[in-house]
């Protein structure tokens, strides 16, 4: 059965951690469904892990929908949540509404994603009064890192943490039903996560978070460029993948692959064709 917003709020309530991860195509959300993870985001991240761009700024709607689409096709019962690119909701309530409208019509995601604290509050309100359901994302937010003075933990200072607590409670107000908190100290993200009725989802934010998301790419070792510190490669799978590939090359050099158990056979003498 598809999972429903409904499932995710009450995770909070009963006191159920909550698995978010990344997915960008159907065959790992395939496999993201099969290990019951319990929303899958579809993240700008796409644009460094799968289109070779050195930030999310690049990425456009079209290429979000591309991906959304086919991670749906994987993942027909999970909870997939959108994540609005750089452009995308800046430009105002209308474009902001167009554009996630597209997320659930096109690509029948559950929800969108938008980063940013109270200058996004109307463009979160007029989401939610569209039908849109919205999960908030603020502490480091990797649309506007050079104006963060680059990718940097944020809410350090009591300011600043001060800031991104109002910031969680009035996206909370504008109707948002979840919070990615990115790189924020551990206790402070224990703080909001205590002060807001929504689920809050970390990501470098220590344990005390409702939930936590990685970029599954990272968390498989897939992902070489960059590590950052908060993320646990549960598996080293890049390694493991060249070793294949250049063993798989080598054979095709020797002729050792493909082996007889790989190939096709007739009783035919099809030598007979040159003859003809
Ligand atoms: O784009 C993304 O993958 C994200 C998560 C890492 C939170 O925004």
């Amino acid at each position: 059965m598809r999972r429903t917003l409904a499932d995710v709020k009450l995770m909070k309530v009963g006191g159920e951690r909550i698995s978010m991860l990344t997915a960008y195509d159907a065959s790992m959300s395939r496999l993201l469904e099969a290990c019951e993870v319990d929303m899958l985001l579809v993240g700008d991240s796409l644009g460094m892990v799968m289109l070779g761009y050195d930030s999310t700024v690049p990425v456009t709607m079209d290429e979000m929908i591309h991906h959304a689409k086919a991670v749906r096709r994987g993942a027909p019962d999970s909870f997939i949540v959108g994540d609005m690119p750089f452009g995308a909701y800046q430009t105002g309530e209308r474009d902001a509404i167009k554009n996630g409208m597209r997320f659930l019509k096109e690509a029948d995601c559950d929800a969108v994603k938008l980063e940013g604290g109270l200058k996004v509050c109307g463009v979160v309100r007029a989401l939610v009064d569209a039908g849109i359901p919205v999960m908030a994302h603020i502490g480091l937010t990797p649309q506007t890192a050079s104006q963060l003075g680059g990718y940097k933990v944020q809410g350090k200072g009591i300011d600043d943490a001060r800031r991104l607590l109002a910031e969680a409670r009035s996206l909370e107000e504008a109707g948002a039903f979840g919070i990615i908190l990115e790189c924020v100290p551990d206790k402070l993200a224990e703080v909001i996560t205590e002060a807001v009725a929504m689920p809050t989802i970390g990501i470098g934010a220590g344990a005390e978070c409702d939930g936590q998301v990685l970029v599954t790419h990272d968390l498989l070792g897939m992902f070489e460029k960059f590590t950052p510190k908060f993320v646990k490669k549960f598996a080293d799978l890049a390694p493991v993948i060249k070793e294949s590939i250049v063993e798989y090359a080598s054979e095709v050099k020797s002729g050792s692959y493909p082996a007889a158990e790989h190939s096709f056979t007739s009783d035919c003498d099809y030598s007979l064709l040159l003859k003809e």
